[in-house]
C-alpha cells in the first residue's frame, strides 16, 4: 500500500474511461482516501464510479465525489475547503480534468482560446492554488498536473495550438511551483501522456488511429490504468526527491 491513508483529490474523473478515475480506482487500492471531482460530477456518476472499484476491488471502498468546474476559482477553493471538513487534512492533488480540440491556429476563436485557456491552464492555477493555500499551512504536500505531449512537441496527435500552449502554460506553473514550494517540503510534478486509451481519442478516425500508431514505438495505445500508475509513482514516497520534473507517458512517441 503505496498511499495508505493519504487523502487526494482526483480531478476530472467522471468518466469510467478515463485517466481520473483509473487513478482513483489504482489509489484507492493502495489505501488512499479518495475524493473524485469534475465539472460532471453528481450522485449518479459517483455511485457508479464507486460500483466499479468495489467490483475490481471486491470490498468496499471509501470514496466521496464533489462537483467542481475547475475555471471557477470560488469551486475550487470550495472543493478544498470540502475534502479538508471532511478529512482534516489534504495530502496530495491530481489534476486530470481537461478539455481538448483539435484546430488550425488561424480558424480559432478568440472565444475558443479563452475556453480553453479558462479550464486547461486558469483552471489548473486555481485549483493548485486552492490546494498550496492548505499546503502551506501543512508543511506538506503533493502536486501531480496531466499535461500532454502537445506541450512538448507544438501541437498534439489530437489538440491544436491553443490546447498545446494550455497544457504548456500548466508545465512551466508546475515547475514554479516545486521552486517556489520545495522549500516546505512540498512536491510538483507534470506527466506528458499521449495516446491513452480514453474518450479524448474518440473522435479518431480508424484510418488516423492506425497511423498514429504506426508511428509510436511500442506499437500501440496506452491504457489509464498505466497513466494512473505513473500518477501513482509521483503521489507516493517512492518519488521522494522528485519534484520540478516531467514525465514522458507515451510510448516512446517523443524520445528527447
Ligand atoms: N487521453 C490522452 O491520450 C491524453 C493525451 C494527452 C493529455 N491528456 C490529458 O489527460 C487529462 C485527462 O483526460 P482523459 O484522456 O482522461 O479524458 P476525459 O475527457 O475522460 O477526462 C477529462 C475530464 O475533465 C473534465 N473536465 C472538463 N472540463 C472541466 C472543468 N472545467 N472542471 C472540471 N472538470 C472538467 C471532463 O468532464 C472529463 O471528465 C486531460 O487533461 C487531457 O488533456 C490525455
Amino acid at each position: 500500500m503505496l498511499l495508505k491513508n493519504k487523502v487526494c483529490i482526483v480531478a476530472g474523473a467522471a468518466s469510467l474511461r478515463s485517466i481520473g478515475y483509473a487513478t482513483a480506482e489504482l489509489f484507492v487500492e493502495h489505501g488512499a482516501k479518495v475524493v473524485v471531482t469534475d465539472v460532471n460530477m453528481n450522485a449518479v456518476v459517483l455511485a457508479s464510479i464507486k460500483e466499479s472499484i468495489e467490483k475490481k476491488l471486491e470490498r468496499t471502498a471509501l470514496i466521496d465525489g464533489i462537483q467542481c468546474d475547475i475555471s471557477n476559482r470560488q469551486d475550487c477553493d470550495a472543493l478544498v475547503a470540502k475534502v479538508v471538513s471532511i478529512h482534516g487534512h489534504l495530502d496530495c492533488l491530481i489534476n486530470s480534468a481537461g478539455i481538448v480540440k483539435s484546430k488550425p491556429i488561424l480558424d480559432i476563436s478568440e472565444s475558443e482560446l479563452d475556453l480553453m485557456l479558462d479550464i486547461n491552464l486558469k483552471g489548473a492555477f486555481f485549483l493548485c492554488q486552492s490546494a498550496l493555500r492548505v499546503f502551506e499551512l501543512q508543511r506538506s504536500g503533493n502536486i501531480v498536473n496531466v499535461a500532454s505531449l502537445a506541450a512538448q512537441r507544438g501541437g498534439g496527435l489530437v489538440g491544436g495550438s491553443h490546447y498545446a500552449a494550455s497544457k504548456g502554460g500548466m508545465l512551466s506553473l508546475t515547475k514554479s511551483i516545486a521552486r517556489e514550494f520545495g522549500a516546505l517540503g512540498i512536491r510538483a510534478n507534470s506527466i506528458c501522456p499521449a495516446m491513452i486509451d480514453t474518450p479524448m481519442l474518440d473522435g479518431l478516425s480508424e484510418e488516423r488511429l492506425k497511423a498514429i500508431i504506426d508511428a509510436i514505438p511500442l506499437k500501440r495505445i496506452g491504457s489509464t490504468r498505466e497513466m494512473a500508475g505513473a500518477c501513482l509513482y509521483l503521489a507516493s514516497d517512492l518519488s521522494g526527491f522528485v519534484t520540478g520534473a516531467t514525465l514522458d507517458v507515451n510510448g516512446g512517441t517523443h524520445i528527447h
